[in-house]
């Protein structure tokens, strides 16, 4: 790990500062605190937290991963403890920590999203941002079926931007042909932020048995094979300067994360990646600054949505 103390891998994204643009995923880092056995996680810029629901919910039935070549398909359909979990017995470990926290929730209505939003007041100093995540693909109440349409994207993020004082992110799927508009009733919502992209609605079938391979028939793909997909969505709405944006979807290396950010992401979330190397946060963190160091780049926000694609 590099030794690195500037502040030249800060970025700023709304009223919210980070001290590097690494941003772990929501469901893919937990709240940081199993990783922390491998390195102090404290170091990144912040960990989004799994969804959490007012409620414990099961998720969906099994099976709910598959492999494919370039990539994993889950169908976990949220599965969590429920907020009063993550507010007991993952807080406290986090603020000891010095953990940057984003909440992520999910709620299945306007009225469960408020109700996580009262019981987020009372820690909201504990935490940098919450995160509505408008965009899982896997549920069938609340989540992308609620993030496709524009007003109830508007009228999600006034309700919890009401209650609370801390920035506000809106998590949108890439599985909606209407980014920017959603992305601006967000913003007239009160968001900050836009983090972008949850997973790729896919399949996937067994041809011995021919049955879908996952219970829940489709799932949301993750992971190198929607990089591509991931660059040009956060490219375009990057182009209409609406919001700052967190990008996600199949970055593996420092070099993808640099991608980004020159199409436009302000920081960069590190999803799958975190099953593969369990070191990712750093390894990445390390690439960025090593990059800045050999391209004389003194501040890494000087890049965002510098590509040259005139
Ligand atoms: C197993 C798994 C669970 C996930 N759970 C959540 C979740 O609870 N909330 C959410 O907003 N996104 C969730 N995601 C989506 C990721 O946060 C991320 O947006 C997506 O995986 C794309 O990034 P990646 O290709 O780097 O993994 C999940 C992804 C995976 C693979």
């Amino acid at each position: 790990m590099n030794n690195y103390t500037g502040s030249g891998t800060s970025v700023k994204l709304g009223s919210i500062i980070l001290k590097n643009p690494i941003v772990m995923c929501s469901g893919t880092f937990s709240s940081g605190i199993e990783y922390n056995d491998f390195y102090d996680v404290s170091i990144v810029g912040a960990i989004t937290t799994k969804s959490f629901s007012l409620k414990p919910r099961a998720g969906n039935k099994p099976p709910r991963l598959c492999e494919t070549p370039a990539g994993l398909l889950n169908s976990i359909g949220l599965q969590n403890e429920g907020i009063d979990f993550f507010i007991n017995e993952h807080l406290p470990y986090t603020k000891k920590s010095g953990f940057n926290i984003i909440l992520s929730i999910l709620g299945t209505d306007i009225s469960e999203f408020s109700d996580l939003a009262v019981k987020i007041r009372n820690i909201e100093e504990s935490l940098i941002a919450v995160e509505l995540n408008l965009s899982c693909p896997n549920v069938e109440k609340g989540g992308m079926s609620l993030g496709s349409i524009p007003e109830e994207v508007e009228n999600v993020t006034t309700a919890v931007r009401k209650i609370l004082n801390i920035p506000v992110i809106v998590k949108l799927s890439p599985n909606n042909n209407n980014l920017s508009e959603l992305a601006r009733r967000a913003k007239n919502g009160g968001a900050e932020v836009i983090s972008l992209i949850n997973t790729v609605i896919g399949m996937s079938i067994d041809i011995n048995t021919f049955k879908p391979k996952l219970g829940n028939i489709t799932g949301g793909l993750s992971g190198p094979a929607i990089k591509p997909i991931a660059l040009a969505k956060i490219f375009n709405l990057h182009k209409e300067k609406i919001l700052p944006i967190i990008g996600m979807g199949g970055i593996f290396g420092w070099e993808d994360a640099v991608e980004f950010m020159l199409a436009g992401a302000n920081a960069v979330g590190l999803g799958m990646v975190n099953f593969v190397d369990l070191h990712a946060g750093e390894n990445i963190l390390d690439g960025i600054i090593n990059y800045m160091s050999n391209k004389n780049i003194l501040n890494i926000s000087d890049i965002i949505g510098k590509v040259k694609a005139e």
